[in-house]
């Protein structure tokens, strides 16, 4: 059987979101590292939030349900959230629409390989079929292991940035052979890499083009893993299944 392409293996990851958007937030795991996430950034690029004399444009790519969208929201002038799943952005489009939600967040569901794709909004309104607006700051969590291509997908960051714009991506690290244990066997559909190597990371982010490149342990979390391949079967673990894991988590910075 041939090999699948690119395009049939985001597909299958797109259907794996898909079935498990509804579900999403019922998991206390993406809600914790989604905050965690959230102040790493904020300790990090502290000056794309103080400096710029207004609030950022930000763009997160693979926002799932918009957990970290609606925490980055209040920061921001306006705040771009994409995935490639239609049903992880029907998720948020609901949240979207109680009382007392950000009014700041576009929610689009894209898979993105072009800054100029048409579905972002333009750089001017007047101009609706113009250049794409560009943005000061590019967020992206848990999204880079499921991405087959990460060298097109940090270009096309890059080209969504205004100059002098930062990304600030995270995600769990590749520390050795165990960082496979992060995903319980049946959820491997869609996993291209089993966490981000720092330092292989760093490379590939000057090889892009991005300047002022940190790659670093931001924080560190027990997770509740499987002690043998499949122990957990098709769902969570029950009692007395597992043993906690802990995982460090990496924020990876660059600068156009
Ligand atoms: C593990 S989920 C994380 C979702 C969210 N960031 C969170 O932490 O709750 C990964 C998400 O990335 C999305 N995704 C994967 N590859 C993508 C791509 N190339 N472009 C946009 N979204 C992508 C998936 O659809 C999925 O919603």
């Amino acid at each position: 059987m041939a090999a699948p392409t690119q395009a049939t293996q985001q597909t299958t990851g797109n259907q794996r979101f898909d079935a498990e958007a509804a579900a999403w937030d019922s998991k206390p795991f993406v809600h914790a590292m989604s905050l965690e996430a959230w102040k790493a950034i904020q300790a990090n690029v502290p000056t794309v939030f103080s400096n710029l004399g207004q609030r950022p444009d930000i763009l997160e790519i693979g926002c799932g349900t918009g957990l970290l969208s609606l925490e980055a929201a209040p920061a921001s002038n306006r705040l771009v959230a994409i995935d490639a799943s239609q049903g992880m952005i029907a998720v948020l489009k609901s949240k979207l629409e109680k009382p007392g939600t950000p009014e700041n967040i576009e929610p689009i569901a894209v898979l993105l390989q072009d800054p100029e794709d048409m579905s972002l909004p333009p750089a001017d309104e007047s101009k609706p079929d113009g250049p794409r607006l560009k943005f000061d700051l590019v967020l992206s969590h848990l999204v880079l292991h499921h991405i087959a291509d990460l060298k097109k997908v940090l270009t096309t960051m890059l080209g969504c940035l205004k100059e002098g714009g930062m990304v600030a991506l995270t995600d769990f690290e590749d520390f050795g052979p165990d960082a496979r244990r992060f995903h319980p066997e049946s959820k491997m559909d869609g996993v291209e890499r089993h966490g981000i190597p720092r330092k292989w990371m760093a490379e590939l982010m000057q090889d892009v083009g991005f300047k002022d490149v940190i790659t670093k342990v931001a924080w560190e979390h027990s997770k509740m893993v499987e002690k043998y391949p499949g122990e957990f079967g098709g769902g969570a673990p029950s009692e007395g299944q597992g043993e906690l894991m802990t995982f460090p988590y990496i924020i990876c910075l660059g600068r156009k």
